[in-house]
This record gives C-alpha cells, sequence and structure tokens, in this order.
C-alpha cells in the first residue's frame, strides 16, 4: 500500500503499466498428434505461447522436437488436435479450410528454407504470384517495388538457376512481402545459405521489423542467428522447455561471427544472465 505514494507525497493511484502490446498469436495448451496407421506421434505436447505485435522471436530445439509442426500450426497450414489458437484475437483452430486458406493469404508470409521457387518462372512472375491468386490489380508494379525492397531490382527477368541461394532467398522473401501480411513465419530461412548470405537475410527481416514494424517468428537451429532475435523459445519432445528474451539483440552485418564456442557461450549468457557478464562465471 505504502509504495504507491511517490517521494513527494503525491499520491499514485496504480502502478506505471508497461506499454500496451497486442498480442498476435495466442496459443493455449496445443496438442499435436499424427497418426501414422496404428502408431501416434505426439508431436506437439501441450504447447502455450503469446506473441506481441512487432516481436521477433526465434523457435530452436532439436530435430524432431515439433518446431515445424508448431509453425504450420501457427501460420495456419495445419489445426491442433487439441487446444486453441487465436491469430489477431480470432480463433483459428476449429476453422474451415477454405476461411483458413484466406486468412494465410492476407495475413502470413511464409519463407522456408529450400525457397519453394518454381524453375522455370521468372523473379518477377514469382512475387506477382500471390497476387493473381489473390486477385489483386496493380500486380506488376507491386511485384517490382517488393524486388527493390529486398535488393533485386535489377534481377527481375532472372529464373531461380540464374541466381544466388542468397537471392532466391530473396525472392522467396519479396514473395512472402508482396499482399503486406501481418507476420512472416520462417522456417530455417538461413539454413541452406552460406554465412554472407544468411546476414543478408537476417538484415532485411530486421529492417522490417525496424521499419515497418513486421512480427517475424523464425525457426532455426543456427544460435548465432537467434542471437540477432528479440526472444528465444526452446522447443523438446514437443513442450517449450525456455522461453527467454535476449538481452541485447545483435544488428546483422554489425559484429563478425565469433567461433561456435563463444557463440553459444553468448546465447546462455543473454539467456540466463541479461548480458551481464560479470553475474556469469
Ligand atoms: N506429417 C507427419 N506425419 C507424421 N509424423 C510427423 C509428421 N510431421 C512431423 N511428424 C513427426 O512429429 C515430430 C515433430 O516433427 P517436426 O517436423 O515438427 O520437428 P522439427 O522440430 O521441425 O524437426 P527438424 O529440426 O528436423 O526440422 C517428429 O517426430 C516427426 O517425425
Ligand atoms: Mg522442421
Amino acid at each position: 500500500m505504502f509504495k504507491w505514494f511517490s517521494k513527494n507525497g503525491h499520491h499514485k493511484t496504480e502502478p506505471e503499466k508497461p506499454t500496451e502490446r497486442r498480442v498476435v498469436i495466442d496459443v493455449q495448451d496445443v496438442t499435436k498428434v499424427y497418426k501414422m496407421g496404428e502408431v501416434e506421434v505426439h508431436a506437439l505436447r501441450g504447447v502455450s505461447l503469446q506473441i506481441y505485435e512487432g516481436e521477433v522471436v526465434s523457435i530452436m530445439g532439436p530435430s524432431g522436437s515439433g518446431k515445424s509442426t508448431l509453425m504450420n500450426i501457427l501460420g495456419c497450414l495445419d489445426q491442433p488436435s487439441s487446444g486453441v489458437y487465436k491469430l489477431d484475437g480470432v480463433d483459428v483452430s476449429v476453422m474451415p479450410e477454405q476461411d483458413l486458406a484466406r486468412i494465410r493469404n492476407k495475413k502470413i508470409g511464409f519463407v522456408f528454407q529450400s525457397f519453394n521457387l518454381l524453375k522455370r518462372t521468372s523473379a518477377l512472375r514469382q512475387v506477382e504470384l500471390p497476387l493473381i491468386y489473390g486477385g489483386t490489380s496493380g500486380r506488376g508494379k507491386k511485384a517490382r517495388a517488393a524486388l527493390e525492397a529486398v535488393g533485386l531490382g535489377q534481377r527481375l527477368d532472372h529464373l531461380p538457376s540464374e541466381l544466388s541461394g542468397g537471392q532466391q532467398q530473396r525472392v522467396a522473401i519479396a514473395r512472402a512481402l508482396v499482399n503486406e501480411p501481418a507476420m512472416i513465419l520462417a522456417d530455417e530461412p538461413t539454413g541452406n545459405l552460406d554465412s554472407r548470405s544468411g546476414t543478408e537475410v537476417m538484415q532485411i527481416f530486421q529492417s522490417l521489423n525496424r521499419e515497418k514494424g513486421m512480427t517475424t517468428v523464425f525457426v532455426t537451429h543456427d544460435p548465432w542467428i537467434a542471437r540477432h532475435t528479440q526472444r528465444v523459445i526452446m522447443l523438446r519432445d514437443g513442450i517449450i522447455i525456455a522461453d527467454r528474451e535476449v538481452a541485447n539483440p545483435l544488428v546483422a552485418g554489425e559484429v563478425e561471427r565469433p567461433s561456435e564456442a563463444e557463440e553459444l557461450e553468448g546465447l546462455f549468457r543473454d539467456a540466463y544472465y541479461g548480458g551481464k557478464r560479470e553475474e556469469y562465471n
């Protein structure tokens, strides 16, 4: 009671509220069971999490821990076996497929490890495709602008085979962005890239977040990539075993990638000790 009086004696009616943050992703006790004939695979075993507008989150965990399963649910590509998933306040856990497809197309931009580009299709055309499905007008102009935004304004007519891996991933990012989605979901977007291209991809995601407040959820196996995000969620055997803020997220391209040992130490130092070296050891 007493502590709500400030030093100069004025009565404060309530403690200071943190700035209001809007929940975009609200997952409550979600499970996913795959039935393989007689065998059931429990890929998610009760996952709850909330992701706020404008957050950049990475999801980590060993192979088979349920990361892609969770991403598929977050992206409305699949639905939970039980539990509730609210996207932007709307319960999508039991929605019919055609409504889900509409939400996917409108709200979510997907980026995959393997780029998922069409082989015989130019960069410009790849980026136009979601607009064609959505029946949007002014497609050429919008697709060109999206490619320019990822630094590929000079590569509009190139086929995937005429682009580097990093450039192909940037086409995929332009394609994910062209519908102006509310969030980006990326399943190991840097998994097939050398570290320079990986850094370029992270720079794009970070500037999207900085400039447009884009909510971004990544799956990554790479602690160095995870350190460029604001929060790390760790999965194991279908449950969340850790969910922590990254104390000082790195700015892509500003710091040279350290050795693997230093990298891991850095991640854990930030996660456990808030980045204060003196408390570490
Ligand atoms: N469509 C499916 N049918 C049956 N089992 C599946 C299916 N998809 C995933 N699984 C199983 O569910 C578990 C979680 O798989 P998931 O793909 O989510 O893991 P992950 O964390 O993404 O792994 P990785 O790091 O290897 O990509 C695994 O045991 C996997 O074999
Ligand atoms: Mg996976």
